[in-house]
């Protein structure tokens, strides 16, 4: 007798993410098509988490469901042909991921995959794991009945990931990376098979067959996660570490750095010139030497301005001391000035003592870009030379403004005067000689 078909309780989502799931499943009806919500959003329902992707697979002409779905919805539209995938973007920011329903060949090992359309069990036979693989049928006559053709709600119940095929790992072995993000973010352990199959994978060196790109791409979503210590711990127990980022510790005192340098970054926006991806790999490195730091810079592809960043690892246990032994705003100025804000959080994230902890907080916040109100043109029409001369006259100003001994202009000019009473005289003046 066939089993009673098991429908999600999708009242757990927010009611306008129901309404809005019920119309794609009408217009795929009105397509004489099926659609269907699939992938994190699925799994993290059943486990009653909370999900933010929305994700949904369409058999057949996946972009030209979206099409219809961004007019219908009032939404714009970005497809990517050769994934046979697209994004709608509602007015409310809502993301629609708008996939066709496909198999995928990999070619060689760690290869991007060839996508070709099909009905919808064989695109959730192509995925990573069980919990990952099941899908949600979306069409007003059975909507919200779940598709679980590989056991995936069973594996949810016992806490575990189980890929779907003895290959999987050899065919994308970025999934090694997803299952510790997996395994660390829901808590959940592997199943046998799956850990046999791992071993294999990681005896054959599989992280080799992997684009640099790739693997950091996959390395910066686990230092992403709220717990990165947690997901690179996984990867180390798993004994997947030392081939994939030598002279990463994930162990120690990560945990509390991490959660530390997670804080500060929700205090300082994303810049064009900082990324928060290259702190957190400096503090998963923090305790590498040199040639590994090169050689993961390498492995990684890093760009250079994060490259940058990871040489500072060695120092910072020094920095922070210097940074700690500061007792005005400009020593820390002399300690920090210059260096990537990624390391400078990074140095704080090391110092200990609050009242430190603090003063060099406040340089991070205010007195980091700190610049004198007198510029070198300024300093020229009161009779100083032009020339490498000024550097240091300005240097002592931001010193000055730092430690709160000047607050304006005319304080600048005076304790110029104060402080370079003989202007030096142009190189070229003959009198100077
Ligand atoms: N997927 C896969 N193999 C990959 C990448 C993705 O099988 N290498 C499938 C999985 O079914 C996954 C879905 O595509 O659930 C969506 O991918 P992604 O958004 O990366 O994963 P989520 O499970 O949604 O993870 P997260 O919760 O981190 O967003």
């Amino acid at each position: 007798m066939a089993e009673a078909p098991v429908t999600a309780d999708l009242s757990r989502l927010p009611a306008d993410t129901v309404t809005l799931l019920r119309r794609l499943g009408a217009l795929a009806r009105e397509r004489g098509t099926d659609v269907y919500l699939v992938g994190g959003l699925v799994r993290d329902l059943l486990l009653d988490v909370g999900s933010v992707d929305l994700d949904v697979a369409v058999v057949g002409d996946g972009p030209a469901f979206a099409r219809r779905a961004s007019e219908a919805l009032g939404g714009t539209l970005v497809v990517h042909e050769r994934f046979m995938t697209s994004t709608v973007t509602l007015e409310d920011h809502t993301l629609i991921d708008v996939a066709t329903a496909r198999t995928e060949t990999y070619e060689r090992s760690g290869a991007l995959p060839r996508v070709k359309p099909a009905p919808i069990d064989a695109d959730l036979r192509r995925r990573d794991f069980t919990v990952n693989a099941m899908a949600l049928q979306l069409a007003p006559a059975a909507f919200g009945v779940l598709l679980d053709p590989f056991g995936g709600a069973a594996d949810l119940a016992a806490r575990r990931l189980r890929i779907l095929h003895d290959r999987s790992f050899l065919d994308d072995p970025t999934r090694i990376l997803r299952m510790a993000r997996f395994a660390a973010r829901l808590e959940f352990g592997l199943e046998d098979g799956t850990a046999a199959r791992l071993a294999e994978a990681l005896e054959g060196r599989a992280f080799e067959f992997v684009s640099g790109d790739r693997l950091r791409e996959e390395i910066y979503l686990g230092l992403n996660e709220l717990e990165p210590a947690a997901v690179f711990g996984r990867l180390e127990a798993w004994g997947a570490l030392d081939t994939l980022l030598p002279g990463a510790s994930p162990g120690g005192d990560l945990a509390e750095l991490e959660e530390l340098a997670g804080r500060l970054i929700a205090l300082c926006e994303k810049g064009a010139t900082w990324d928060p991806s290259a702190l957190r790999l400096l503090l998963l490195m923090r305790s590498a030497l040199p040639p590994a730091l090169d050689a993961a810079a390498r492995k990684l592809n890093l760009p250079p301005s994060s490259r940058e960043v990871l040489k500072y690892a060695p120092r910072l246990p020094e920095l922070a001391r210097a940074a700690e032994a500061a007792e005005k705003l400009s020593n820390v100025h002399k300690v920090l000035r210059g260096m990537p804000l990624e390391v400078q959080l990074a140095v704080l994230v090391f110092v200990g003592p609050p009242e430190a902890r603090e003063r060099v907080f406040t340089y991070l916040r205010g007195g980091r870009g700190l610049a004198p109100e007198l510029t070198g043109d300024d300093l020229q029409a009161m009779g100083y030379a032009q020339g490498p001369g000024l550097k240091p006259i300005l240097e002592g100003l931001v010193e000055a403004r730092l430690d709160g001994a000047v607050h304006n202009r005319r304080d600048e000019e005076r304790w110029v005067r104060e402080h370079f009473p003989r202007p030096p005289l142009a190189p070229s003046d003959p009198s100077a000689n």
